[in-house]
């Protein structure tokens, strides 16, 4: 909702939101594993929720059911209102699903800026049939539109100074925003993040918050993040969402959750 009241550290308030993805009452199975157990999740237009819980809870799962990864065994998993539970993993992404993975998934060989053109490039090629259609100048029209994308996320995700270096060579702060990036190219509606600051300092990590609510500032994007980092979701998320065996043991605020005694018994010590 553009021009949304914004509070005091960037949040949108509670009747500003718009649901922009809904999960309701999901379960997976693995055999006899209930790896999510009638789990659901509302998110909201430029909100920024945080999924934390111990190893096990079902959090990568969930990630796997929202974008199309994993078909839930029950439940229903909705965009902007509509039932996707039945899509593809290719539909959501091109109806604005994103996602990043718990181990890296950069190009090592390519510099940053061709890591963003290659992200940016599939898009391109989906648009390719209408693109020859219309001829040459919109296809150079559409290639410029890319590369100032590309260059949108460059200076978004402070990655302008490393432009040319590979990504292999990148320390790891850089690293981890440069796949941020490589997921920001395709300007997604829901953007889903497993671990984005693991491995990462105070300062590191705080960069990437930065960076996420520079985009959520200017897109009606929903975000949502795993976290082992307790710390970091308490600081930086709208909302913040506690897994645990597969069930959402609480869900709320983040000083709400702090105080909460179910969570603070089963997870927070
Ligand atoms: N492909 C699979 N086959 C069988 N069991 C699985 C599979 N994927 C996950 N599980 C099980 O489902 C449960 C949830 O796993 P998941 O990876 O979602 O947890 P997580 O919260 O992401 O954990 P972590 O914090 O370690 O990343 C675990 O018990 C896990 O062993
Ligand atoms: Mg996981």
């Amino acid at each position: 909702m553009r021009g949304a009241p914004v509070g005091p550290s960037g949040s949108v308030p509670v009747a500003a939101r718009d649901t922009v993805l809904e999960v309701s009452e999901v379960a997976v199975q693995f055999g006899g594993v209930r790896a999510i157990d009638d789990a659901s999740l509302v998110v909201g237009r430029r909100e920024l929720v945080g999924v934390i819980g111990p190893n096990g809870a079902g959090k990568t799962t969930l990630f796997d059911v929202i974008s199309g990864f994993r078909r839930p065994t029950r439940g229903r998993v909705e965009l902007d209102g509509t039932d996707v539970t039945g899509r593809s993993v290719a539909w959501r992404a091109r109806h604005g699903v994103r996602r990043t993975f718990q181990r890296q998934q950069v190009f090592g060989a390519l510099t940053v800026r061709e890591n963003l053109l290659a992200a940016v490039e599939g898009d391109r090629m989906r648009g390719g049939v209408v693109v020859d259609l219309l001829g040459l100048s919109s296809r150079r029209s559409g290639a410029s539109r890319q590369a100032r994308r590309v260059d949108d996320v460059l200076e978004l995700c402070d990655l302008g100074a490393l432009r040319d270096v590979p990504a292999g060579s990148l320390p790891i702060g850089a690293a981890r925003m440069l796949e941020l990036g490589r997921a920001l190219v395709h300007e997604p509606r829901v953007l889903l993040l497993d671990e984005p600051t693991s491995g990462l300092g105070e300062a590191e990590a705080a960069a990437m918050s930065t960076a996420l609510r520079a985009y959520l500032a200017d897109h009606e994007c929903g975000v949502v993040l795993v976290e082992h980092d307790v710390g970091f979701v308490m600081d930086h998320c709208d909302r913040i969402v506690v897994l645990n065996l597969g069930a959402v043991l609480a869900a709320g605020p983040p000083d709400v959750i702090r105080a909460d005694p179910a969570v603070r018994a089963a997870y927070l010590g």
